[in-house]
């Protein structure tokens, strides 16, 4: 969290509302900083440290919000308002703050854990090549794979887009694995498996970082999570 925002900054950050209502909110003379009228929306805010109250009432410094969805089949990631229907419209109306975006993606036809974040470093910290946050996919296939597989995704494999990290494979049945990721690339898991000879008929992500979908969300559903979930995430 940045120790200083400014004023409109701080207010939009807080309660969601876009930053040209808190500068009329500011501009009317609405709020009041450390019990000062201020009319500034340029003011520094110590996030920590400083009282601001709009309409008398304190506004909160804000944390971060992170979500969990179990996301369904069928649903895109993405913010976009287009024909599709899109995970934002699975978030509670309560949770829709403007700045909440996805921690990466998953296809419109893979289920299981995504991450919705306002904190723009945390979605940073997940998602950066360059920080190998697991991701764990369960994948039914169409043909089992060669005995061979574990070796090669453990040693990495050939995409058209470059070789991949070493990646862990585990049998789960015949035409079903666990495959552990720590990088995200488009459809990486369907072209991983593609490489070596079977499609992926089904995809679910069953983790993020040391954080497994959480066992209370029902399809569809998302809650906010606690602060002992988020640690899990870069655990
Ligand atoms: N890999 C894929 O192929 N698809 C996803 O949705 C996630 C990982």
């Amino acid at each position: 969290m940045k120790e200083s925002l400014r004023l409109d900054r701080y207010l939009s950050q807080a309660t969601g509302m876009p930053r040209s209502h808190a500068l009329t909110h500011v501009r009317g003379g609405h709020v009041t900083v450390n019990g000062a009228l201020v009319r500034d929306v340029a003011t520094h805010i110590r996030v920590d440290a400083d009282v601001v109250l709009l309409n008398d009432q304190p506004v909160q410094p804000f944390r971060p919000l992170v979500v969990a969805l179990y996301k369904p089949p069928g649903v895109v990631t993405s913010t976009e308002v287009g024909a599709s229907q899109t995970v934002m419209e699975l978030i509670p109306q309560a949770l829709r703050h403007r700045d909440l975006a996805p921690v990466g993606r998953l296809d419109r036809d893979t289920s299981g854990l995504l991450i919705l974040t306002t904190d723009g470093a945390l979605n940073h910290r997940l998602t950066h090549p360059k920080r190998h946050v697991d991701k764990v996919y369960i994948a039914d296939l169409a043909r089992e794979l060669a005995p061979n597989a574990e070796e090669r995704l453990a040693r990495g494999i050939v995409l058209d887009d470059g070789p991949t990290l070493p990646a862990k494979l585990e049998r789960l049945g015949p035409l079903r694995v666990q495959l552990t990721l720590r990088e995200g690339r488009f459809h990486q898991v369907k072209r991983m498996m593609v490489a070596l000879g079977s499609a992926v008929l089904q995809l679910h992500r069953a983790r993020v970082g040391g954080l497994e979908l959480p066992a209370d969300l029902a399809i569809g559903q998302a809650r906010v999570l606690t602060e002992a979930e988020i640690a899990l995430l870069t655990a």
